[in-house]
């Protein structure tokens, strides 16, 4: 399956299949250096499919391979120092494509490599877990700082994402349930016959863990990521809307050090509990929460916390002013909304939440 973006120039392929990776000997003709820069878990995971990579580059190129954590701890400033003077030691050149093998953090961070280094080089996502469907395709790019999550980085395409389905069979359940929050995000937006259908695919943690029909979703979901991102690239407008869960999520992330994609759900939850308390939606609490139990999230994260840190690092998050946040809303399935949400309604879902869940 291939799909091609349709932004008015600079347009690239999604190619998503098995063995995808083969792809790779003819992207990668034009370029005198190659850089693979690798997650290390991906590489003892599967030595077999590194090195199909690694063996698409010729014998007249200057390939060079770098290995990464596949954790937050590689987007840092000290990794992407130590990558960037590596690779500048090595002399490459602005013909240069780096090639990122990973999940999203190996995207988000070889991508931000990428856009900087010499004022920008090509680079290719490869992707290797679910949850990288949505991160490498979009163009977002960047590292952490102290202060918070992906708070330096670029706008920045990939010249192609090659999404090899292979890769996908040696994820544990923690990762599949990680990345499947994003899909299931892609599903809420799409609106309620989406929502009925992923949950009838997965309706349980056995069902998700099969993986079967999961490439389906995932290709609906990179095309409703697609649809917003073409026409709102840089988050003036509708691009926001993917941002759902991620408010709150991103904040019990950093907070509880989970996994992103189950901080994400949590976050989707969160924003029902604040969507029925400010919009008077009337959204079946107890449903998610027992749909998002029989997938195994660990609601039980939001019992381990106090509203203030979680508030004061939502604060940090974007666009937020000292009363309150900008956060997205379902005023129902498949119609978000940006909301500004004082504090006083915040810390009441919260209450709320925990109240739910104890
Ligand atoms: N750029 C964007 O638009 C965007 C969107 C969403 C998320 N993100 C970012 O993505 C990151 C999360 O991505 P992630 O969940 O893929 O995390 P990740 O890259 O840390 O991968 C998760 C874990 O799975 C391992 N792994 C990866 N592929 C594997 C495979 N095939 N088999 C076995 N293990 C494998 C990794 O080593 C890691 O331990 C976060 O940093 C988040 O901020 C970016």
């Amino acid at each position: 399956m291939e799909l091609m973006t349709t932004y008015k120039s600079n347009n690239y392929p999604i190619i998503i299949k098995n063995n995808a990776i083969t792809e790779l000997t003819e992207l990668l003709k034009p370029y005198r250096d190659v850089v693979f820069i690798v997650d290390k878990n991906v590489e003892f995971a599967l030595p077999e499919k590194i090195q199909q990579a690694l063996s698409s580059t010729s014998s007249e190129q200057f390939t060079h391979i770098l290995k990464v954590e596949g954790n937050e701890t590689t987007k840092t400033f000290a990794v992407y120092q130590h990558i960037i003077e590596e690779l500048l030691e090595q002399s490459i050149t602005r013909n240069t494509c780096i090639i990122a093998i990973g999940g999203g953090v190996t995207g988000d961070f070889a991508g931000f490599v990428a856009a900087t280094i010499l004022r920008g080089v090509d680079f290719i996502q490869v992707p290797t877990t679910i949850l990288a469907h949505d991160s490498s395709v979009g163009g977002k790019v960047g590292i952490n700082t102290p202060q918070g999550k992906n708070l330096v980085g670029a706008f920045y395409r990939p010249t192609a994402v090659l999404y090899d389905l292979d890769f996908l069979n040696t994820l544990p359940y923690t990762e599949i349930s990680s990345g499947y929050a994003e899909v299931y995000k892609h599903a809420l937006l799409n609106g309620e016959e989406a929502q009925l259908e992923i949950e009838t695919a997965f309706p349980d943690k056995k069902a998700l863990e099969s993986l079967v029909s999961l490439d389906k979703f995932l290709l609906k979901g990179i095309q409703t990521k697609l649809n917003i991102v073409i026409e709102d690239e840089h988050e003036q407008g509708k691009r926001k809307f993917l941002n759902l869960g991620h408010t709150f999520g991103h904040a019990i992330e950093y907070n509880q050090k989970i996994p992103h994609g189950h901080a994400v759900m949590i976050g989707i939850l969160y924003q029902f509990m604040v969507a029925n308390e400010l919009l008077n939606t009337q959204f079946d609490i107890m449903h998610y929460i027992n749909y998002f139990k029989n997938l195994d999230y660990p609601l039980e994260k939001v019992l381990d916390t106090n509203f203030e840190p979680l508030l004061a690092l939502m604060s940090k998050d974007k666009k937020n002013d000292k009363s309150g946040i900008q956060m997205v809303l379902l005023k129902e399935i498949g119609k978000p909304k940006v909301i500004h949400v004082n504090n006083e309604v915040l810390e009441k879902s919260f209450a709320t939440l925990q109240n739910y869940l104890k």
